[in-house]
């Protein structure tokens, strides 16, 4: 009797959702926010049960914020450089949820990253294990962390989405493993192609303020308006630029007026890229939609024309195209362009290069592929037209000696195997980066 019954749940049960069965009253706990000495962990309690501790270094300490909903905020500080800290959850006088991280260096450091964008919600699928098990310093999410598509106001709906999310068990695996720096898209801030005029644009941004642990984000009258973002680790800048708060809808003519990023944002974009000039041996930026795209068509910039013109220009002006890579997610595609296909500059000359892109993605969704052409191509098989989900990631592989950067990207499939000719190596010296192959 009790296995029919196991089983008549097991068929009710989604399939795309982990088997949480009984729940524990530490729902999840994620870290992110590192630094060379500090980091922020984040852990949610059942709002009912009390307060929740962090043990870290052999130490217990309370959050620093508590919120009625039960996440617990733990800002660490005065942590040791490149130094591996293992933390644990507790309640009363139990523990649970053991998570691990790892502060970056203060000086060159070598080090790997995985990244990828869109997954089914709560997809529990083995290539978050892949991930894992590669020990990345940190994943880089770059959008549709989730598919609900909240277009209402509603910060309940968002806490809701979330914690699916992140009761399944390998994708809470691996951001307990590894620290998270995460960027949205469309569906996770609200419903598909959502821009500025999204409805559930507040209750998105205050959920992602309480339950993301991130990097800084710029507060207006105490509220941030977006959640662009920057860190460093090592010799290099990440700059993670958010293409949905402000942008205006893509249906509206091109010109100075028509924006993706915001002005605000877009100046704080390229004044970063300009003061990282003799400063980082490269500048990532974490560009969530695809940037070579037709002008005047298709998903990406090719509907923000003047806005890419204008931004290429001025990375141009900086001479900062050969410290530029820029990674990608929303298309449902692996695909790398090595600059023979980026430059959007005014009046670029045939053969002019621009910076490298990358896109990786999904990680477990529907193939579709987007924009091009990219010098290497496109990777993601469409199985039955495309409507079985696929799974591929990205990896960033750097080694940094203090004088010569390398940075090889490659194209994950969902067992980690390189997917074909889907890598590019960089090498940066004094004189910039150039493509290896
Ligand atoms: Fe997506």
């Amino acid at each position: 009797m009790r296995r029919l019954l196991a089983l008549v749940l097991a068929l009710a049960l989604p399939a795309c959702s982990s088997a949480v069965t009984a729940r524990e009253p530490v729902h999840w706990v994620w870290s992110g926010a590192v630094t060379p000495d500090s980091a922020v962990v984040k852990a949610k309690l059942d709002p009912q049960e009390g307060a929740l501790r962090l043990r870290i270094s052999g130490r217990e300490i309370a959050p620093d914020v508590d919120d009625v909903d039960g996440v617990a905020v733990f800002r660490l500080d005065g942590l040791t450089p490149a130094t591996r800290y293992d933390y644990r959850v507790l309640w009363g006088d139990s523990s649970f949820l053991d998570g691990r991280f790892q502060t970056f260096a203060e000086g060159p450091m070598s080090f790997r990253f995985v990244f990828g964008s869109c997954a089914r919600t709560g997809s529990n699928h083995r290539v978050f294990e892949v991930m894992e098990s590669l020990e990345p310093l940190f994943m880089l999410h770059m959008g549709d962390f989730h598919y609900v598509n909240i277009g209402t106001n509603d910060p309940a709906r968002f806490r809701l989405a979330f914690d699916e999310v992140l009761a399944s068990h390998r994708q809470s695996s691996l951001y307990r493993s590894a620290p998270i720096a995460y960027m949205w898209d469309d569906h996770d801030y609200g419903p598909d192609d959502s821009d500025r005029t999204n409805p559930a644009k507040p209750a998105a941004l205050a959920t992602y303020d309480a339950i993301v642990p991130h990097y800084p984000l710029e507060l207006h009258d105490g509220k941030p308006e977006d959640v662009h973002q920057a860190f460093t680790v090592g010799r290099v800048r990440f700059l993670l630029t958010d293409g949905r708060s402000h942008r205006v809808p893509d249906d509206a003519p091109d010109g100075p007026d028509k924006t993706m990023l915001g002005a605000t944002q877009r100046e704080w974009l390229l004044d970063e890229i300009e003061a990282a000039r003799g400063r980082y041996s490269l500048v990532v930026w974490v560009n969530t939609v695809p940037w070579v795209t037709e002008r005047g068509s298709g998903d990406g910039w090719g509907r923000y024309d003047w806005e890419r013109r204008y931004i290429a220009d001025r990375i141009r002006n900086a001479g900062m195209v050969n410290r530029l890579l820029m990674l990608s997610g929303d298309g449902h595609m692996v695909a790398i362009d090595d600059g023979t296909n980026s430059n959007f500059a005014t009046d670029a000359q045939p053969g002019e290069r621009g910076f490298p892109v990358m896109h990786a993605a999904p990680l477990d969704r529907y193939a579709r592929h987007k924009g091009g052409p990219y010098s290497h191509g496109k990777a993601g098989r469409r199985v039955l037209f495309g409507l079985i989900q696929i799974q591929q990631f990205g990896l960033a592989e750097i080694q940094d000696d203090g004088n010569i950067l390398e940075v090889t990207l490659s194209g994950r499939n969902e067992s980690g195997d390189l997917l074909e000719g889907m890598s590019l190596r960089l090498r940066c010296d004094a004189s910039g980066c150039l493509p290896l192959n």
